[in-house]
């Protein structure tokens, strides 16, 4: 007998209990998104909110279906990986067999996990709602938040919280710093649609089941003096009248850190995937032009998205893969951590690769029978592979793509 299936035995007799045994798996592997607020439909905080769901719990522990996560195989070990252990699995498996019984409150049972409120110093507002109608495309809105900021200023975390949950498909906060030109014509404070492309750093990226960014100790991204924040924001139409005022919450440093983060991205607009084909790979690689640390990666493709790999590219050419994520989905863009960061050199290779689903088999697709090319809107398609590096600070990416 392997030693889990002894100690499951023993807990069996024992019996499991929601305060003693469920409560605590719950406060770390669920309620980051099931609980009021968040994403997740039910809160799953105290035993009344719990029990009805036992039974649907337990199936979806099983089949692993939650907590979300699609990281396959690859050779970096990864932070923020949610998954319950198999003991984990037994020990909710034999509490809803048994009847979900609640046992004692005891004294010790740390109170239920709450937002951590108190970590962010800043919450920026959208200043005016965004009305987002049942139906139809919406093309990409920027709002420019009218806060500028005096001095340079250090984030150590941050966090895009959606107004419109269920709408908001995905938002990007970028830095608009003081000498660029992008969107200078444009009104603050009030949402405007205009198509291009923009090299401003990326301060973070808002998907379903995205946490808040949280830089290791030591660094942090920098708000240079006189920039701005512009938020894109892509709404999805869910059939009902919507409206939308997003915010970003900011934990400031205000120790120098020793590194500064960016981030960048590989990506491509050059493919077609053609109707009805099964399995169609995209790849694009880039260059590191100074060395520096890799922290993370977030995979962004469209409803046609089957998988995704970051891997490098070594001397030979032989490819070693980093991570995959497999199946890809649209419905959870996670970005995936690493447990150490990861010292790429100068000239390394990054390559990323993406497959897609075209055929009537991907139950996302929205329609099978047309070639899909690039672009904005969730039924076509897009090949991004974003990730973050750290970098000595004072390097801005311009710098850092000098070679
Ligand atoms: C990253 C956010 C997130 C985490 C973490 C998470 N959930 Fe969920 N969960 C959701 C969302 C959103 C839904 C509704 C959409 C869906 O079913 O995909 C959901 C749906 C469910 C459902 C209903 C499924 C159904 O078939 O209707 C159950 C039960 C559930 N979650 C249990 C859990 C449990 C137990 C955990 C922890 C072990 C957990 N969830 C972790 C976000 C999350």
């Amino acid at each position: 007998m392997r030693w889990w299936l002894f100690w499951l035995a023993c807990r069996s007799v024992a019996g499991a209990t929601f305060y003693q045994d469920v409560e605590p798996l719950l406060r770390k592997h669920c309620q980051r998104c099931h609980r009021p607020g968040e994403i997740g439909k039910m809160p799953l905080v105290t035993y009344a909110q719990v029990r009805p769901w036992a039974k649907a719990i337990r199936e979806v522990v099983l089949r692993r279906r939650m907590p979300p996560w699609f990281a396959k195989s690859g050779s970096v070990k990864l932070a923020n990986d949610p998954r319950l252990s198999d003991e984990e699995i037994a020990v909710i498996d034999t509490w809803v067999r048994q009847s979900a019984p609640a046992g004692q409150p005891g004294p010790a049972t740390p109170q239920a996990s709450s937002p951590p409120e108190e970590m962010w110093d800043i919450e920026w507002t959208m200043p005016r709602p965004i009305r987002v109608p049942a139906r139809g495309e919406l093309p990409y809105q920027f709002v420019i938040l009218p806060e500028k900021i005096d001095h340079t200023r250090w984030v150590s975390a941050v966090e895009i919280r959606p107004g419109a949950r269920s709408v908001v498909h995905h938002v990007v906060a970028y830095l608009r710093e003081p000498q660029s030109e992008w969107l200078r014509d444009a009104p603050i404070g009030q949402p405007f649609s205009r198509p291009g492309v923009t090299t401003s750093d990326i301060l973070a990226v808002y998907a379903p089941g995205q946490p808040p960014s949280v830089y290791p100790a030591g660094m942090a991204k920098r708000l240079p003096a006189g920039s701005e924040l512009v938020l894109q924001l892509h709404y999805t139409p869910d059939g009902a009248l919507h409206e939308d005022r997003t915010s970003i919450r900011l934990r400031w440093t205000t120790t120098p850190p020793r590194y500064e983060v960016l981030t960048l991205q590989i990506a491509t607009t050059k493919f077609r995937i053609p109707a009805y084909e099964r399995r169609y790979r995209v790849s694009a690689y880039g260059t590191m032009p100074n060395d520096a640390l890799l922290l993370s990666f977030f995979p962004h493709l469209h409803r046609r998205g089957a998988a995704f790999e970051y891997a490098l590219v070594q001397e030979g050419g032989r490819v070693d893969s980093l991570l995959l994520v497999e199946p890809y989905n649209f419905d959870w863009q996670l970005s995936y951590q690493l447990a150490q960061p990861l010292p790429l050199k100068k000239g390394t290779r990054l390559l990323c690769t993406a497959w897609y689903d075209n055929s009537p088999n991907n139950p996302r697709n929205p329609d099978p029978s047309v070639d899909v090319t690039y672009g904005e809107q969730s039924d076509q398609e897009m090949m991004v592979g974003f990730f973050d590096v750290a970098v000595p600070a004072g390097t801005t990416k311009q710098q850092f793509f000098v070679r």
